[in-house]
């Protein structure tokens, strides 16, 4: 191939800059051309292109956000938007195509793989929810940044005698959840994966006050997709007579400078999406497993189905109290 395009779709993540800097740089050093297309697939409905040079991706690696902007683009779900596409990227002799987001942007890959245009998904998410592989990019930054927030709401919570209960992001899934109650010490996670039962969380609770050197603060830990946090956190003071606080951590979470782990998968991956491409193949989805880079099938990937944590959710369990 000899000239490729590289957007980003989809919720941003910290990393995605990291990918764009090693889609490019790869592609350039094999002698290619790298087209930037602003705002993932609106942006190349638009033709909002950036000519992508080595400097261009110049001192973005330690940025969080994505130097090529990010949208949803509900006229791509169907085939007129991605026919529009498709010839968009004949227009400019596009011959293959980068999309860093995730599975909806991958879907999205996937259609316009199949009308000619071969597309590479790399996953760029903070929620880890995408099934064909064990790590997406940002999930790491995130957890750090939610953990970073509960080491500050644990001084104000433990000198209160309170119980905070915190919401973290993740969509429907509970990975960062589980992940930040074991790095932040906290008494639980809430999550749509795992049954849980407040009344047994409260009775915990109560068990550890009465006891002489017992605990006087807790964290709770809530996933987003569990969401009733202000609710929560009143029926857990009701129950155990605990002053309790809810706090949604929100956005903050996906900003913020990628850590080491984000930036090295980020550039790992990137350079393989772009190895893929030089051989002419597309309709695939990078991943990670068993800890290294792969690639598999696009919509084989999208079919898979994703484990959950439960040995750390046990572990959370054992070692809470
Ligand atoms: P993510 O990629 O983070 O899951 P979205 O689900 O919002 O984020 O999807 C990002 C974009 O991918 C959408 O705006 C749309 O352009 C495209 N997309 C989403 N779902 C589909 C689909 N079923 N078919 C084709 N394209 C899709
Ligand atoms: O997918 C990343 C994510 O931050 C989810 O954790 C969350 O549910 C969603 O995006 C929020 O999206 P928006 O930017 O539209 O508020």
């Amino acid at each position: 191939m000899k000239k490729i395009g590289v957007l980003t779709s989809g919720g941003d993540a910290p990393g995605m800059n990291a990918a764009v800097r090693a889609v490019t740089r790869t592609a350039l050093s094999k002698g290619m051309e790298v087209v930037g297309i602003q705002r993932g697939y609106v942006g190349l409905l638009n033709r909002e292109f950036v000519n992508m040079t080595a400097r261009t991706v110049s001192g973005i690696i330690q940025r969080g956000g994505t130097c090529l902007y990010t949208a949803r683009c509900p006229e791509f779900r169907n085939m007129d938007g991605v026919m529009k596409g498709k010839a968009v990227c004949e227009e400019i002799g596009l011959e293959g195509l980068v999309v860093i987001g995730g599975d909806g942007s991958f879907r999205g890959a996937g259609d316009l793989s199949s009308v000619g245009i071969p597309c590479i998904g790399i996953p760029g998410t903070i929620d880890n929810d995408i099934s064909c592989t064990e790590y997406t990019i940002g999930y790491d930054t995130a957890m750090n940044t939610a953990v970073e927030m509960i080491d500050k709401l644990r001084d104000t919570t433990q000198s209160h005698d309170r119980c905070s209960v915190v919401e973290v992001m993740g969509r429907r899934a509970g990975y960062i959840a589980v992940n930040v109650a074991i790095g932040a010490g906290a008494e639980a996670a809430l999550t749509l994966e795992r049954p849980y039962d407040l009344n047994a969380i409260a009775a915990k609770m109560t068990k550890t006050l009465s006891e002489k050197g017992g605990k006087h603060h807790f964290i709770i830990v809530v996933a987003e997709g569990v969401g009733q946090t202000e609710n929560i956190a009143r029926e857990i003071q009701e129950m155990t007579g605990v002053e309790s606080r809810a706090t949604v951590l929100g956005h903050v979470q996906r900003g913020g400078a990628p850590t080491m782990r984000d930036r090295i998968v980020a550039t790992e991956m990137g350079y393989h999406a772009v190895e893929l491409l030089e051989q002419g193949i597309g309709n695939r989805i990078v991943g990670m497993k068993e800890g290294k880079i792969y690639d598999v099938d696009l919509q084989e990937g999208l079919a898979m189905k994703k484990p959950f944590i439960d040995h750390l959710y046990d572990i959370l369990l054992e070692t809470a109290y």
